[in-house]
């Protein structure tokens, strides 16, 4: 038997509820039919915004999001994206080369701060530091933040239909500067990165700005960033509240096609969040003495190949996703609510109709995808404290091509607020049931008060317009209780727990 030690009294921090929050990008079908319908459709909307999408968000606390991109914010100038609808410019998408489609503009600053109000988000933009200069980021900045009233900006802002500020205080400075974003070496995006920060920090000092940091694993990114960043810590330091990073994970087979080997082999590729994690916040201590900066890990989830998502094809990255992809998303929120103390913010790519979405559209046609159920399941972990969790689990061996490799039998995560705790487990055994116990180590008794299942007779379903109940949690209130007990996991499952400790 598996078993679980949580142990009650051993607190790693706060799980900023950010760690849940979201991703959405001017890229194929996200914005526009994900989110933006316009006022004029049939598809029923508030203000031009998809109303199913707004009442599904609002039930899994989506903390904040991300917008405009990805790498479509590096060529984005704000101003083409305010003001009257039928003057806006069309212009060439950042993607364009790839799906040839133009960018209306249609969906802008204020509809986007709109979205997130009604979904009860923190806006979180990504400013332009490739292509336009460090006075329009500030100028971006005083049109969202400045009251009515004072300057110009505020003005226009208010003309455009906000007396009220939007109070956005979460800035990127830049996306992927390594890549898509200006191709930079670190040390040159340090320079850019503290010239954009100094000038846009002089408007608000509370702002909460976001440096681009790594793709995966590239800790010397980390390194060199850090090395030439600590030089402007001698006078007047930059100080900066989180520093990305972004990982997907490679395809395994395709979405839909994969054997038990491909199975794991995905898996083992998400647990690989842990290394990431760990390898860059050891580097970001040598520098940051404080521990003041945090990571945001601003994109992550699967990258399969395309075309497997109901548009097949049409919408620009969009891929189905299945249990699979469900369980690597169980297992990246474990792995950042274990992380806590270090990771205050985390989005995944992306919403709607495209990479690891929670949701799909076409038209009228909407769905929620086992992702969906992974962000209702683990909300509770909001704001709670992780408790630390042992796992006595036997590794599964498997194949990748002709390497051997090995995953951990069991993955999990603890938090408690007040006397309740949360415990999410996921069962990464492809056909084998986990039998588990559950022990309460410093604590009194806990009573199990509901437990939620997700998972399906097989790994490969996935839910779409035509089928959308193929995956759906079950929810039952099992007679648990003591200082220990046992539990049956399913195969290839998720579940979560919730316990009242005395
Ligand atoms: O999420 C899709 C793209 O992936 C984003 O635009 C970019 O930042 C990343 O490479």
């Amino acid at each position: 038997m598996e078993k679980i030690y949580v142990v009650i009294p051993d607190r790693i921090g706060t799980i900023n509820p950010n760690i849940y929050g979201h991703f959405v990008e001017h890229l194929g079908g996200v914005i526009y039919d994900g989110i933006w319908v316009g006022e004029d459709s049939n598809i029923p909307n508030i203000n031009g915004i998809r109303k199913d999408l707004v009442e599904l968000l609002r039930k899994i606390n989506p903390s904040v999001i991300r917008w405009p991109g990805g790498c479509f914010s590096e060529t984005y100038n704000w101003r083409d994206g305010i003001g009257p609808r039928e003057k806006r410019p069309k212009t060439v998408n950042w993607w364009y080369t790839l799906d040839g489609r133009l960018e209306p503009n249609e969906f802008g600053t204020h509809d986007f701060v709109k979205f997130c109000r009604l979904v009860g988000a923190e806006p979180y933009f990504a400013a332009n530091i490739a292509s336009i200069p460090p006075l329009e980021v500030r100028n971006w900045v005083e049109y969202c933040n400045f009251p009515s009233g004072t300057t110009t900006l505020a003005e226009l802002r208010r003309e455009n239909g906000s007396t009220e500020p939007f109070g956005v205080k979460y800035w990127g400075i830049g996306n992927e500067n390594w890549g898509g974003g200006g191709s930079f070496t670190p040390e040159d995006y340090c320079t850019e990165f503290r010239r954009v920060a100094t000038t846009v920090k002089s408007l608000d000092r509370d702002l909460r700005i976001i440096a681009c940091g790594a793709n995966g694993d590239d800790t010397e990114w980390t390194r060199r960033f850090f090395e030439k960043w600590k030089d402007s810590t001698i006078n007047d330091p930059v100080r900066f509240f989180g520093y990305s990073v972004h990982y997907y994970c490679g395809t395994a087979g395709n979405a839909l096609e994969f054997d038990s080997n491909q199975w794991y082999e995905l898996l083992y590729k998400a647990s690989y969040m842990e290394d990431i994690i760990v390898k860059h916040r050891k580097i970001m201590d040598i520098y940051d003495l404080e521990r003041k900066i945090g990571i945001a890990v601003d994109e992550w989830g699967c990258w399969h190949p395309e075309g497997s998502g109901p548009s097949k094809g049409k919408n620009l990255f969009e891929q189905q996703c299945t249990m699979r992809d469900a369980l690597v998303a169980g297992i990246t929120l474990n792995i950042f609510n274990n992380h806590c103390d270090k990771v205050i913010m985390a989005n995944v790519a992306q919403m709607v109709n495209c990479l690891h979405s929670l949701f799909f559209s076409d038209g009228e046609k909407f769905v929620v995808t086992p992702n969906y159920f992974v962000f209702d399941m683990y909300k509770g972990h909001q704001g709670g404290n992780t408790v630390k969790t042992i796992v006595e689990a036997e590794e599964i061996p498997f194949k990748a091509g002709d390497k051997e490799k090995r995953l951990f039998g069991l993955n999990c995560s603890a938090s408690i607020k007040d006397k309740k705790l949360t415990l999410t487990i996921v069962n990464p055994h492809f056909t084998d049931t986990c039998e588990t116990q559950i022990v309460l180590f410093g604590a009194g008794e806990g009573k199990v008060t509901r437990r939620i299942l997700l998972q399906a007779e097989d790994p490969h379903a996935f839910n779409d317009f035509d089928s959308p109940n193929m995956v759906k949690p079950k929810e039952d209130y099992p007679d648990l209780s003591g200082k220990d007990f046992a539990l049956t996991l399913p195969p290839a499952s998720i579940t979560l727990l919730e316990i009242e400790i005395s």
